[in-house]
């Protein structure tokens, strides 16, 4: 006997359609949650219209609208617009409506004081690959949310790829490594394809070896369990190519780089989590 989703008959209004509030529709479109429980508001109805194109949602004509009636509320607006578009819903929000927030840097306690009442709510810091559904996600439950709203939490942000919980306080570095990662991995993409072009490869060339190179390697590591030292001895032999460019990197200090990239964007996150 198969066992039934946890968004199965939940009503779900996702505010903000720009890119993840589509890759969330996108994502509970797939997970066959019922296409007239899925109500999506956002201020230009070009992008609601081309939504109900592709995954025939229903196009709200206000917030109100979009959240009244809903099960769980999704806000998937810019962090500074975050205030003034909960101050517009609230009211219309359902008792015990879960709502869950996608906005960077805005703590669950911020949140709570927007709608000026106990709610129950999650808030989440996913990364621009969900926009394919290969996506992480990680998220924080507040002080109202239960285990039947992790439950439908976890179902929602399926949709966007993987997903982890994590408490409050860790979500800085979670931005620091998992939320900023995918331009890191972008960076040495680019100085990759740099060095190949500098070295006399024609550009195109570089970049699909760099491109494919990338996919591959993603793919071993996320169907593996080993850590990298031990997918890095795969590739290395002694005395080979590999092992002379490796010398390099750590001769040169990539991993004190590393390290400093991800204490600076940690302290940005945290500076702005805290409104500077
Ligand atoms: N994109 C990412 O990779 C990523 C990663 C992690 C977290 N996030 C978080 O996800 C949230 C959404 O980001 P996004 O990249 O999807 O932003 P986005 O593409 O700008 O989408 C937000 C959409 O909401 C619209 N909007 C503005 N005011 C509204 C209102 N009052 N009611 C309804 N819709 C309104 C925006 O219109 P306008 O464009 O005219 O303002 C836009 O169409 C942000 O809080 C961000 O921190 C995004």
């Amino acid at each position: 006997m198969s066992v039934p989703s946890p968004l199965s008959g939940l009503k779900i209004g996702i505010i903000g359609a720009g890119n993840m509030g589509q890759a969330l529709a996108r994502g509970l479109a797939e997970k066959s949650v019922y296409p007239q429980n899925l109500s999506v508001f956002d201020i230009h109805s070009e992008k609601l219209q081309a939504l109900k194109k592709e995954c025939r949602i229903k196009p709200a004509k206000s917030a109100r609208q979009c959240v009244s009636l809903s099960d769980v509320v999704i806000l998937a607006v810019k962090p500074h617009l975050l205030e003034e578009v909960i101050r517009e819903m609230a009211g219309a929000v359902e008792k015990d409506a879960l709502v869950i927030s996608v906005a960077a840097g805005v703590t669950l306690a911020r949140i709570e004081s927007f709608f000026k009442k106990p709610v129950p709510l999650v808030r989440v810091m996913p990364n621009m690959p969900a926009l394919l559904g290969a996506g992480m996600s990680a998220f924080s439950l507040g002080r109202r949310a239960s285990a039947k709203h992790r439950k439908i939490a976890e179902a929602i942000l399926g949709g966007l790829g993987e997903k982890v919980e994590v408490p409050e306080r860790m979500l800085d570095l979670v931005t620091a490594v998992s939320g900023s990662g995918p331009a890191y991995f972008f960076l040495l993409a680019e100085k990759l394809i740099e060095a190949a072009y500098q070295m006399g490869m024609k550009a195109a060339v570089a970049k699909k070896l760099v491109y494919q190179t990338a996919f591959g390697s993603g793919k071993v590591m996320t169907s593996s369990d080993e850590d990298p030292d031990v997918l890095i001895g795969r590739v290395v032999s002694k005395g080979g190519t590999t092992e002379a460019a490796l010398r390099v990197f750590q001769k040169e200090g990539l991993g004190k780089v590393v390290q400093n990239a991800v204490k600076a964007a940690y302290k940005r996150s945290k500076e702005i989590s805290e409104g500077a």
